[in-house]
């Protein structure tokens, strides 16, 4: 008798894999002032992603962080609740590169609606380094969606 048996897919990727993707959109970035190129890849639940990289201005105060650009796509392809995992890349070298403030924000956000402390994968520019942090660790006692409607 012959059985067959469903072997589940595992929907996600590689730490690797997602840090590479960020990597790859930084290489796409417009950042002709800063020349600090940074790329960010977004995973939902069911394993989609997608990418974005920081775009700057000549007026410099209107420049779009990774992070945010790519947080924007998410929102578009598979709604910020289900985000399950960010990657970030930026600069040429071994320095890790960490959400700046305001995209702390705009993770947390994203956070609050999934119900999930988010995961989120910090790597250098030259790929050789890699920090794990979660959103709480990035922005403890942040201010987001749930401080406007507690729970009852
Ligand atoms: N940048 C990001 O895209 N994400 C961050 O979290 C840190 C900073 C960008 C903004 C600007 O275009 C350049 O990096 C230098 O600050």
């Amino acid at each position: 008798m012959l059985f067959l048996i469903a072997v589940a897919k595992d929907k996600s990727m590689t730490e690797e894999q997602l840090l590479d993707l960020a990597r790859a959109a930084a290489a796409k970035a417009y950042a002709p002032y800063s020349n600090f190129h940074v790329g960010c890849a977004i995973e939902s639940v069911d394993g989609e992603v997608v990418t974005g990289a920081n775009m700057e201005n000549a007026c410099y105060r209107l420049g779009l962080c990774s992070e945010q650009s790519a947080l924007t796509a998410a929102q578009h392809k598979f709604g910020l609740g289900n985000i399950a995992r960010i990657a970030v890349s930026g600069g040429n070298g071994a320095m890790i590169c960490t959400p700046c403030g305001g995209c702390r924000q705009a993770i947390l956000e994203a956070a609050q609606l999934a119900g999930r402390n988010v995961e989120i994968l910090c790597g250098s520019g030259d790929g050789s380094a890699v920090e794990r942090h979660t959103i709480e660790e990035l922005i403890p006692f942040g201010f987001g969606p749930a401080n406007l409607s507690p729970p009852a």
